[in-house]
């Protein structure tokens, strides 16, 4: 390499590189007085390398135009803060309370409990790779229009939180382990409601699934339809079903198994909830709801927004027979104009659990990065 490279390169290593410092002893004292756990040196959030077959997939982060890069102490103060139940009225309840680590981030429960008791609406969804939904909007009826509008409003909200922007602001700035933890994400200790957002978006997306046994088969052959060598013949059976006669990755698609568009999958002639519609006003948009990731979907049952079924079987059962007919039933489940029956025998069925479970990505669910910081929680 020639000589003014190596300088150019030295440089460029000077300007990109975030100086990342460690916690110093006295700091570490203030977190633990504060009950919080936190290695020195922060855990790497930012610099990790998709598989080929992502990219292959033309997987693209969601950007609109303001996602703050991730940092290592972005996302670790994204953690506290995830894990912290100041962030409730009555500090009972925390994001993780209806997001849990263990269920792929979401609730096993049905409908999730807030702070005073209350129930949520619908069920609480999987966190797994939010980072790369193109279109970067969430809730099951997309209501948010990014990660850094959503974050807040479950800190907002009368069922789930109960508190005010304010009052938050105020709390953290009453702990002594938040100053420390905003100097070393932005530079200085003060803390604003822009600034939390942005650290619990670098934390949610920093939770990237892409280590399950999908991703191992799928690194070893060319397309997702050839058999997977780690798989066994039931796993295989379940992937062909699921990319062939099931046509599932027509909106679970990518490697993400996500889907750009909310859509009806014929859970109801008329529903009660009706999802986009409700957010839209137009009737077209009725019963229409987001195609969630099926990463780490084994474990985050209850599924669908109203979290009706109990397992991934009756999900399947519900794809292969009991379709409803509905006027914006999406026209990949209809069939002549009726509502798509596939005819899986039971062994088939069991197949295409059994795929389904390969999406689940011990790494992610296990990594302490992800963990509960605090002591007393
Ligand atoms: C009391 C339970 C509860 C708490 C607390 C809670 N959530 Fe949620 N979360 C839910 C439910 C339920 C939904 C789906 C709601 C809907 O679609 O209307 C959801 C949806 C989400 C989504 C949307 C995911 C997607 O793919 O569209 C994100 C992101 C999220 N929550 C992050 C958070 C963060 C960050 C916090 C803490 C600031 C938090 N949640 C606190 C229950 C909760
Ligand atoms: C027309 C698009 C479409 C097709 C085709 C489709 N899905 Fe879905 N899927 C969705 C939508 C939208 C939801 C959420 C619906 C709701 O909650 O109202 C969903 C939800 C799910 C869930 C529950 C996820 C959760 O977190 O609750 C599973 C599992 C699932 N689908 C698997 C499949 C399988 C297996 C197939 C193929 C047999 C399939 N899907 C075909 C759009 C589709």
């Amino acid at each position: 390499m020639k000589r003014r490279n190596i300088i150019g390169l030295l440089l460029l290593g000077t300007a990109c590189t975030p100086v990342v410092e460690s916690l110093q002893q006295e700091e570490v004292l203030v977190l633990e007085q504060e009950g919080l756990n936190l290695p020195e040196a922060p855990y790497n959030y930012s610099d990790y390398t998709l598989p080929r077959h992502f990219n292959a997939n033309d997987v693209q982060e969601a950007d609109n135009g303001d996602n703050a890069p991730i940092s290592d102490w972005g996302a670790t103060l994204g953690r506290a803060l995830f894990y912290d139940t100041e962030l409730s009225q009555n500090r009972t309840i925390s994001c993780a309370s209806c997001h849990q680590q263990s269920a792929g981030f979401s609730d096993p429960a049905r409908f999730s409990v807030g702070f005073e008791g209350g129930l949520t609406a619908r069920n609480s969804m999987g966190l797994s790779n939010a980072r790369y939904y193109e279109r970067g909007h969430f809730f099951w009826d997309e209501r948010a229009e990014d990660l850094e509008e959503q974050v807040l409003m479950p800190i907002q909200d009368g069922i789930e939180m109960g508190l005010t922007l304010a009052e938050l602001v105020d709390r953290l700035e009453a702990d002594a382990s938040y100053s420390v933890l905003f100097e070393h994400a932005y530079g200085s200790s003060d803390i604003t409601t822009a600034r939390i957002a942005d650290a619990l978006s670098q934390f949610v997306r920093s939770i990237v699934s892409y280590q399950a046994p999908y991703d191992e088969g799928r690194a070893q052959v060319q397309r997702p339809n050839d058999p997977f060598p780690n798989y066994t013949q039931e796993q295989n059976l379940g992937k062909s079903i699921f990319f062939g006669r099931g046509r599932c990755d027509n909106c679970h698609d990518t490697d993400l198994f996500i889907m750009e568009r909310p859509r009806n999958i014929g859970l109801n002639m008329v529903y009660a909830d009706q999802g986009l519609g409700a957010v839209t006003g137009d009737a077209d948009d009725n019963g229409k709801f987001k195609v969630p990731s099926l990463r780490n979907v084994a474990l985050t049952a209850p599924y669908m927004h109203d979290g009706r079924f109990a397992s991934l079987a009756e999900v399947v059962n519900h794809y292969n027979s009991g379709i409803q007919p509905h006027p914006n039933l999406d026209n990949q489940l209809e069939q002549n104009g009726r509502p798509r029956r596939l005819n899986l025998d039971q062994q088939e069925r069991r197949a295409l659990v059994a795929f389904l479970e390969t999406l689940t990505d011990p790494v992610l669910l296990e990594d302490e990065k992800f963990s509960d910081p605090f002591e007393d929680n």
